[in-house]
């Protein structure tokens, strides 16, 4: 098959959400929908749970789940579906916000009863940052929640966005009925414990049509025909060009658990979410048509057992064709290398694959050659940018608690650095190393996997620090001037860049206020 086609068939996307909302169990439904999976149970949640912060074993178990988990494909319709998974934990947010950038598109789960939590509406940023396609699945239908126009008030208040209802609940909880799919224009009856078959879809064009008063009783009828209305006068239609270029956000209504509503979103995903998108580099717009092949590496997972330190780095197939046992050029490390078991993902399986097309997901077994963000082409100077590492949020002095082992602690956290687990910065008044994280959990994790996989012993000792902010200024003198008098308050980032570590927020204003020529960001990229 041509690299067109494969290329037209490649969907590639994410499910976000606040922990629990449903995400696991929609992940589920899908890859039944796609016979990737023949039961329900078999994708494991990969959430970390809240007691398991000091028991490692339990971190290691789900770091194994994680790795299987990663990448998940299968075909439906004619596609081939990827979807990525995003760590549900708030303490890997940072690993979510990378996975996000090797999607072309994303699935928003939104609990029917609680809405817009925290954690949605981080993520949500992270991809309208981007202008990722974004389609919104309300979740937990089967229980009692908010109305629905309350809840796109608030997708448009809290998320910014544009919605366009595809589908309406009739009902809800013990009142539920069904959902009318206006993408469709069907009835779709709610039957609880469906387990992957099709849903019994009732084709009403015109939902004046009495046949709809028959099926869900004169009453909700009349409810729905109301609310179609208020939808049809208050929301914008849909529109492809709209929602590819993330301006327009489609809303489903369902439940995941009950595999209900979950088709409609499917059928319709497959329809209208974008194929490999062109990304940009440093150079210039990398297409996905091109014949050379170009890719990016956004995930490191690396092997906690210390007899093998290998690492698997998930890399984004951008253009061309992947061949296996062909030579690639790294292009931060200027070499040549090439893969003799790069793999695949399938579900629950792995396999070695020969080729891999853009929007495909490859894991390369490695040795230490990658860091997040690298970039292998087939020998062009090109690398893609877009992958920023964001603030941490807490902060601690590193302390080398064993010195005959300093080496041993320094190559450790070089390496779980570039793994992308924490960020290391260098105070440049006294050349400390401060770790910062996103969650108290990969302290100990660091820790924990410096002793064990490196031999070396770290400890921590506080510092009070609200944010790093990564500094520039067109205007040398100021940032000269700014170098000075903010000596005690600078650091290196681990490529060299200047940060600024700023204690509170009224500190980094007044600081602000004080150099209004300098420009201050909260992430990486500038
Ligand atoms: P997450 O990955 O987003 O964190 O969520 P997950 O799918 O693990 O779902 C969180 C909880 O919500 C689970 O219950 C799950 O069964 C439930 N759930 C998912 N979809 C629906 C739905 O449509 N309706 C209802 N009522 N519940 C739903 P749990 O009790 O935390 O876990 P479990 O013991 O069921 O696995």
């Amino acid at each position: 098959m041509s690299l067109n086609k494969e290329l037209e068939k490649r969907r590639t996307f994410g499910i976000i959400s606040h922990p629990d909302a449903g995400k696991t169990t929609l992940t589920e439904k899908l890859l039944l929908f796609g016979g990737a999976i023949q039961v329900a149970g078999a994708v494991k949640s990969n959430k970390i749970k809240r007691h398991a912060t000091s028991d490692f074993m339990e971190i290691e178990r789900q770091r194994g789940i994680s790795v299987a988990t990663s990448v998940m494909a299968f075909d439906y319709r004619g596609k081939r579906i990827n979807i990525l998974d995003t760590p549900g934990h708030q303490d890997f947010a940072e690993d979510t916000y990378r996975t996000l950038t090797a999607v072309d598109s994303a699935i928003v789960v939104i609990d029917v009863a609680k809405g817009v939590e925290e954690q949605t509406e981080k993520l949500v940023n992270v991809c309208k940052d981007r202008n990722t396609p974004m389609i919104v699945f309300i979740n937990k239908l089967d229980r009692e929640g908010l109305d629905g126009i309350d809840l796109l008030d608030e997708l448009e208040e809290k998320l910014g966005m544009t919605v366009c209802p595809l589908s309406w609940p009739i009902g809800m909880g013990q009142r539920l009925k069904g959902v009318y799919n206006i993408f469709e224009r069907k009835l779709v009856l709610f039957r609880p414990h469906g387990k992957g078959e099709e849903e019994e879809a009732i084709v009403i064009e015109n939902i004046e049509d009495e046949e709809l008063d028959k099926q869900v009783g004169e009453n909700a009828a009349e409810e729905l025909r109301g609310e179609i209305e208020i939808i049809n006068t208050v929301y914008p239609k849909f529109d492809l060009d709209a929602y590819r270029s993330g301006k327009l956000q489609p809303v489903f209504f369902g439940s995941a658990i009950n595999n209900f509503g979950v088709k409609e979103l499917l059928d319709c995903f497959v329809q209208i979410s974008p194929p490999p998108l062109p990304r940009p580099t440093t150079v210039r717009t990398v297409e996905p048509e091109e014949e050379a092949f170009t890719g990016f590496v956004f995930k490191i997972h690396a092997n906690m057992d210390p007899r093998h330190r290998d690492r698997i780095a998930f890399l984004r197939v951008c253009s061309g064709v992947f061949e296996r046992n062909t030579n690639y050029h790294h292009v931060r490390l200027n070499r040549s290398l090439k893969f003799s078991n790069p793999t695949a993902f399938m579900a629950e399986k792995k396999s070695v694959v020969d080729r891999a097309f853009p929007g495909d997901i490859i894991g390369l077994y490695d040795s230490g050659n990658f860091k997040i963000g690298d970039t292998l082409t087939s020998g062009e100077e090109l690398t893609f940018t877009g992958i920023p590492s964001f603030s941490p949020e807490q902060f601690r002095y590193v302390v080398n608690q064993d010195p005959m082992k300093t080496k041993q602690l320094d190559k450790g956290l070089d390496q779980l650095m570039d793994e992308g687990v924490a960020q290391l910065f260098t105070k440049m008044d006294n050349n400390r190393k401060i770790i910062g994280t996103v969650g108290a959990l990969q302290f100990e994790v660091i820790q924990y996997r410096l002793e064990h996989e490196y031999g070396a012993k770290c400890g921590y000792e506080p510092i009070s620090l609200h944010k790093a902010c990564w500094v520039k200024s067109k205007d040398k003198t100021a940032l000269e001037e700014f170098r000075k008098r903010r000596k005690n308050n600078l650091a290196l980032d681990k490529k060299g860049q200047l940060v600024f570590l700023a204690e509170s927020q009224w500190a980094l204003q007044r600081v602000q206020e004080a150099h209004p020529e300098i420009e201050f960001f909260f992430k990486s990229e500038m």
